[in-house]
């Protein structure tokens, strides 16, 4: 019933319907199981149009963009649980189909709203949460437009980003912990939980603080606080290159993404002077050091640590960010947390440093996104510089962490690590996706009947190997898992047999030796043998070849490019939809 979705609204001189529609492909990834859109038209009247499916087909089936008018709101749903059908997507409608809204978050207490307005007379027409944001404003709506709001907020617990359009043709909205943003364009404003929403058509922005309420009446917007209280937000120019999200020659944003890692590990390793000086400082100075993030951002964050010991012999503890209400229990104000993420929305992660930061804690930010919520709640935040990661899978901005790893922990270890700007892994990169292409599509094609795969590495080859494993679950939807090589003995080994496909990263470096009697070990159990490596073996029942490096730190960032490429062709080979994997999401803004 909650849901995780993009929001957008427009109240201008333009036609409101194609650049609604415009606004919600361009802010699909985050969220792609229904579409809907509300428009005042041009005689006054509310329409609604919305159904299930992805933008591009429902705008095909119910001519949203011939829709009349220019005011509307428009919403792309991701639905965590509770049914995909046409009247559980957005928006959603008051009783007397003069308010209509779009809703970003969970509303905890929904059920006990639903139950208090349907006793006043209510009517729901779906199964969601956010409905009760329509009938709650309704309910209000008698005292103002800005009363409603106020009113309103007061009630809803949980989290939200909300945009509501009124039939006088009013927009407001107000956010909770999630994104809401304004655009401001000459001629008109946008509303949106992403600037991907609207730069198309203006860079300048108003990003909202958390309890704010905006107002977009036929004078002027006004923005105050959950009090009623005005606040003054500034308007920030944000760099148009962040709308570039043009798939180009490529079948697929994932490919693409794949192939803009030859160009982007080179940009991440590259950092502003000053914000790293800082960034570093601030380590320097910690007396403790967490790293912190979700899902590939915390495969990032473990070799962040392995690299900080290992060069710059500073300690850091690793948190899931999911798992950050024990994992940060000895955080204090000695301590500084660096987070890690490609978004800044991620829920978990927003929550952790909340966390760290009531302790006391300094936050080092580690985004893609340098508009997010989480650069701005950070003290100092360095950028992966990859430009926007349309594929729901994070490729290019992961090695864009790594690369951004290295570059700290060269710093921090007085040049130890012999970074520069990355020269030998950039070149290495280049290599590995410019020669291994054909043989990775044969590979994943003659792998598409497989239903288990194991990813072996050591080291600091371990959280390549859960990266490897999670890429090849979220795309091509086969069980894999990540083992950390040296583990094997100790269970594992008993699942070896015939039918096993193992991926074993065995770089030659100081984990080699081992690496190949493990290879041994699962061969003699009659299981198939992937090395991926820099030297050949015959143990292999199949090589993928990555370029030797000098400086051997540099493996983890080279060796998961085939991986990530077996992944996206093993979709393909699977007809699965490598951009918009089932059941995931770009940006996960809820818990
Ligand atoms: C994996 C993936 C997710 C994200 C995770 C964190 O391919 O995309 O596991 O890595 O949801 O997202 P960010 O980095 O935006 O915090």
């Amino acid at each position: 019933m909650d849901t995780l979705c993009s929001i957008i609204g427009y109240k201008g001189k333009q036609s409101a319907a194609p650049i609604l529609v415009d606004s919600l492909k361009k802010m699909e990834y985050r969220g792609y199981d229904s579409v809907g859109v509300a428009m005042i038209d041009n005689g006054g009247g509310m329409m609604v149009r919305k159904g299930t499916g992805k933008v591009q087909e429902v705008n095909k089936n119910l001519n949203i963009s011939d829709m009349s008018g220019s005011i509307g709101i428009g919403h792309t749903r991701w639905a965590t649980h509770g049914g995909v059908t046409d009247s559980n997507a957005h928006p959603h409608s008051a009783c007397s189909k003069d308010i209509a809204v779009v809703h970003n978050g969970i509303i905890e207490n929904y059920r006990e709203l639903k139950e208090e307005l349907t006793k006043a007379g209510h009517v729901f027409s779906s199964q969601t949460d956010s409905e009760v944001i329509a009938h709650l404003l309704e309910s209000n709506i008698g005292k103002g437009v800005k009363a409603a709001l106020m009113e309103t907020c007061k009630r809803l617990k949980g989290t939200y980003g909300f945009v509501a359009v009124f039939q006088d043709g009013t927009i407001a909205g107000a956010r909770f912990e999630e994104p809401l943003i304004i655009g401001v364009a000459n001629d008109g404003y946008f509303v949106s939980s992403d600037v991907l929403g609207f730069l198309q058509y203006t860079d300048k922005a108003i990003f909202l603080d958390n309890c704010d309420i905006a107002v977009i009446d036929n004078k002027k917007l006004e923005i105050f606080n959950f009090d009623g209280l005005p606040v003054a937000r500034p308007i920030t120019q944000v760099a148009w290159e962040l709308g570039e999200i043009d798939k180009g020659k490529y079948a697929h944003y994932t490919l693409k993404e794949i192939n803009d890692q030859r160009v982007t590990v080179a940009n991440a390793a590259r950092q502003d002077e000053q914000a790293m000086e800082r960034f570093c400082q601030t380590i320097k100075e910690a007396g403790s050091v967490y790293i912190t993030g979700s899902g590939t951002s915390y495969h990032a964050a473990l070799l962040f640590k392995h690299m900080l010991a290992r060069f710059a012999k500073i300690r850091a503890e690793t948190v899931m960010s999911s798992e950050a209400h024990d994992g940060l229990a000895s955080v204090d104000e000695g301590s500084v947390i660096i987070a890690i993420s490609q978004s800044g929305e991620t829920a978990d992660v927003l929550e952790s440093v909340k966390i760290a930061k009531k302790q006391g804690a300094k936050v080092l930010g580690i985004v893609n996104v340098v508009t997010s919520s989480l650069a701005r709640i950070s003290d100092v935040f360095l950028s992966t510089n990859c430009g926007p990661e349309i594929g729901v899978a994070a490729t290019k901005s992961f090695t864009g962490q790594l690369a951004l790893a290295y570059a700290v922990t060269d710093r921090l270890s007085g040049g130890k690590l012999k970074a520069g700007e990355g020269a030998e892994f950039v070149n290495a990169i280049e290599k590995v996706i410019s020669t291994s292409q054909p043989v990775i599509e044969k590979m994943a094609e003659g792998m598409k009947e497989v239903n288990d795969i194991y990813l072996l590495g050591r080291s600091i080859h371990y959280p390549i190997a859960l990266e490897g494993a999670l890429k090849l679950k979220e795309l091509s939807y086969v069980h894999a898992e990540g083992v950390a090589a040296g583990e094997l003995k100790h269970g594992p080994l008993a699942l070896m047999e015939k039918n096993t496909l193992v991926i074993l990263l065995a770089p030659q470096d100081a984990t080699y030796a081992d690496s190949i009697s493990n290879a041994h070990e699962i061969k003699a159990r009659g299981a198939t043998v992937i090395g991926i490596s820099d030297a050949k073996d015959e143990v292999y029942d199949h090589w993928i070849q990555i370029p030797h490096m000098d400086q051997e730190a540099f493996y983890p960032i080279v060796e998961v490019i085939p991986l990530q490429m077996l992944s996206y062709y093993m979709a393909l080979a699977k007809n699965a939809d490598p951009d918009y994997p089932r059941n995931l999401a770009k940006s996960v803004t809820v818990k």
